[in-house]
């Protein structure tokens, strides 16, 4: 790569900015003073500004996946199961943040951004995930007071921020919940503890993140609305 967008990539000046630095002779490649702006860059080459070592930076990929079911939130399965990475047509090495099951579907955020992943999963953070639940029978007043009261799952207690009936009838009910706790099988161990099974489960939303009209099995880059509110999260 052309040394200009080598200095550019390491972040340390635009393109333009980066050639006056050759000519002004600050960049040095393998430990000699390059004044060309025709030089190309490979890996191998160590450069420096100013004498410090610079580096390309890795892009930093913000993707939202629609998951289907029938793949596993993991890079790899060890029984040999479809995983969501078989959907990213991607070559960096990107990484799910946080979990959905193999039966649900819904929005998935994967990115390289370590820093990302630690900000959405770590339990002190506190962010909301929205889920619409299909479940078994009709879900009256009671049962979703006592998802927004508490239910205990696994000795602990679990609590919906809100639980709000989409649509139903005496067969099934269609649920909107919102959890800021992300155990293992949440949503479905608190509608169990109601007695109402869930059949189907949706993410929908992370904190104001939305899954909107995705085509399930696709994927898109987050936009710059959305990659701003996860700096607010910071
Ligand atoms: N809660 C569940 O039970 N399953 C999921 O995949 C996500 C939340």
């Amino acid at each position: 790569m052309r040394i200009n967008k080598y200095l550019a990539d390491c972040g340390v000046a635009s393109r333009r900015a980066a050639e006056q630095f050759v000519k002004d002779g600050r960049v040095k490649v393998n430990g000699k003073v390059e004044l060309s702006l025709s030089t190309d860059i490979s890996e191998r080459d160590s450069v420096t500004l100013d004498n410090k070592t610079i580096k390309p930076k890795n892009k930093l990929y913000y993707i939202m996946l629609h998951k289907p079911k029938g793949f596993v939130t993991t890079v790899k399965d060890d029984l040999g199961r479809k995983t969501v990475m078989d959907l990213i047509d991607i070559k960096a090495r990107l990484f799910p943040v946080g979990r959905l099951d193999y039966d649900t579907e819904g929005l998935l955020i994967l990115t390289n951004d370590g820093n990302l992943t630690n900000l959405l999963t770590h339990p002190s953070h506190k962010i909301t995930k929205t889920y619409v639940a299909r479940v078994s029978g009709m879900v009256k007043e009671p049962e979703i007071k006592m998802l927004t009261n508490g239910v205990k799952v696994d000795g602990k207690i679990a609590k919906a921020i809100s639980a709000t009936v989409l649509e139903g009838d005496v067969h099934t009910t269609k649920v909107e919940i919102i959890i800021s706790e992300g155990r293992n099988h949440q949503v479905k161990n608190m509608f169990e503890a109601i007695g109402k099974p869930v059949e189907f489960l949706k993410r929908t939303a992370i904190g104001e993140i939305r899954l909107g009209g995705l085509t399930r099995g696709t994927y898109r880059d987050l936009n710059e609305k959305e990659l701003a509110y996860l700096k607010t999260l910071d």
